[in-house]
């Protein structure tokens, strides 16, 4: 296959987070076999990949994120045998499966981290961060990504360990040759099984200072600024370089590495990992649309120098909504009109120069969903409660059906339903022809079926003047335009030329109807494709 078809570039990928996807075994969590049932669905929706959040053995501390055994599947989500044949019958159908993996970091209960907190001279000692302290104080002033210092003792081994998050998440040491290649074994131990490719959760972070000197005072909050003695450091690029190796041993394989930068969000961060000679990552989330506000020209703006600044064989990658950053419709601006505007979201998102990624549930529009102290599961919203109530908000349960439970499970779920489930649930937003799933349905369909939505130029052609946004996607000889109207009024924008343009796909306007650019008039709210035909 030709780099330029590759399947991570021209494909959707859907991001599944497998606690509350489906639930097929009636104990209120979700589960591989129960993702096996719902297959179809995601083909039918037209997804080309999907991205799981971690399914290995884990106790579950941070939701997944905490992994005491990379080898295996958690017996909550399934077995091993189950993951199989997910994969197997995902082939089949043309959709690839993408695993999460954690690189910084284990569960506290790994046996690696158990053998090396036995004592300073085990096979293991040196596989995690490790320092004695100074003068009987924390080694430095690292702090972790959830507040406090990055350190904690253990009496046991009697020394400080890192954990760039919570105290039962210790960091592995990248420095060492024998966890590397310990480490890679499990990499090709889910590839020799058939993965496609890997999400890197915090890659940027795997390797730290040597020297471990302490950090400016605002960067040692790691998530406060990308000078810190804790991130991006050389040797990391060193590590992925091994990984690619391995990876590029198979066919068609994709790492995508979340890279983290703070709001509001730095595009030059995730660039650098998509490097031009060998390209370390294929892809990299970069969040700097997610922290936009409900505003055209800053989108415009960040896409603009997004694309500036990845270097040639980079790819973009797209995304609203994850696990972490909530439901974007709850974000500031968007508290109005939230159904106009989650149709112009989904069609800017799919039409952007870029691997466009789904989280499950934003097909119709899924919302955080309000949760009782008592109710919550995330570790970040018990500790900053009620200034900060948790990610769970957005992890709740996928709303298939206006059932009880909403069709998700038969029993209670692990976490509770949004409530607005009897109205906005797949079912019935499938009989709708004016729902959201049927228009991301449409516009996925539009969007295979002209390569320029999946492999064209991205020309700007309105820079979110006077509340619009205006760009066209260009390939060979075919050219398309997407309008959007962020404004509730109807608007005419001012384009540099005339041309016929005719409607492939509209929030308000009929297919095929043809038009002048020069006479245009958007309605309020409205997203249109057209493919300029003279
Ligand atoms: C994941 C989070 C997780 C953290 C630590 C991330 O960025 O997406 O869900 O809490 O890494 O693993």
């Amino acid at each position: 296959m030709s780099e330029e078809w590759i399947w991570w570039k021209h494909g959707i990928i859907y991001h599944i987070y497998p606690l509350s996807f489906y639930d097929s075994n009636g104990d209120g969590i979700g589960d591989i076999p129960g993702v096996i049932e719902k297959l179809p669905y995601l083909k039918e929706l037209g997804v080309d990949a999907i991205w799981f959040s971690p399914l290995y053995e884990s106790p579950f501390a941070d939701g997944g994120y905490d992994i005491s055994n990379f080898r295996n599947i958690d017996t909550r989500f399934g077995s091993i045998d189950d993951f199989r044949k997910l994969t197997e019958y995902a082939h089949t159908l043309g959709i690839r499966v993408i695993m999460d993996l954690v690189m910084n970091h284990t569960s506290i209960q790994h046996d690696w981290f158990i053998e090396s907190n036995s004592s300073t001279e085990n096979d293991k000692s040196d596989w995690y961060i490790w320092h004695p302290g100074k003068n009987g104080k924390k080694p430095n002033n690292w702090k972790s990504a959830i507040g406090g210092s990055a350190w904690t003792y253990s009496s046991e081994r009697k020394q400080y360990y890192y954990h760039s998050f919570f105290h039962y998440q210790p960091d592995l040491n990248w420095r060492n040759k024998q966890m590397r290649e310990e480490y890679f074994k499990q990499v090709i131990y889910w590839l020799d099984l058939g993965v496609d490719g890997f999400r890197l959760d915090v890659v940027n972070l795997i390797v730290k200072d040597k020297k471990f000197r302490n950090a400016p005072l605002l960067s040692s909050f790691p998530f406060l600024s990308t000078k810190s003695y804790t991130r991006n450091r050389p040797k990391s690029f060193k590590v992925l370089k091994q990984l690619r190796k391995i990876v590029d041993g198979y066919q068609d394989r994709l790492l995508l590495g979340e890279i983290y930068a703070p709001p509001p969000g730095d595009s030059t961060v995730a660039a650098r990992y998509l490097g031009s000679d060998t390209p370390l990552l294929n892809l990299a989330f970069d969040f700097s649309l997610i922290y936009r506000l409900w505003n055209p020209k800053s989108y415009m703006r960040v896409i603009i120098r997004a694309l500036e600044l990845i270097p040639e064989g980079g790819w973009p990658c797209n995304v609203f909504s994850n696990h972490d950053l909530l439901r974007y419709l709850n974000r500031p601006g968007f508290y109005w009109f939230r159904e106009e505007k989650a149709k112009l979201i989904a069609t800017l998102l799919l039409t952007l120069k870029g691997t466009p990624v789904l989280y499950y549930g934003d097909e119709i529009g899924m919302r955080n969903t309000s949760l009782r102290f008592s109710e919550l599961q995330d570790p970040t919203g018990k500790k900053y409660w009620p200034f900060y109530k948790g990610r769970d908000r957005a992890r709740t349960p996928m709303q298939w059906n206006r059932d009880l439970h909403a069709g998700f499970s038969k029993v209670k779920p692990w976490i509770p339903l949004n409530p607005d489930y009897l109205q906005r649930n797949i079912e019935s937003q499938s009989e709708s022809e004016k729902s959201l799933l049927t228009f991301y349905r449409k516009l996925i369909k539009v969007r295979k079926e002209y390569l320029p939505l999946q492999m064209g130029n991205w020309i700007p052609q309105i820079e979110g003047e006077n509340g619009i946004m205006a760009y066209s996607r260009v390939y060979e000889n075919e050219c398309l335009l997407i309008v959007l109207n962020f404004r509730n009024y109807y608007k005419s924008p001012v384009f540099s030329e005339d041309a016929q343009v005719k409607v492939l796909i509209s929030t308000h306007r009929n297919t095929e109807e043809t038009t002048h650019l020069n006479i245009l008039r958007l309605f309020p709210f409205e997203g249109t494709i057209f493919q300029v035909i003279d």
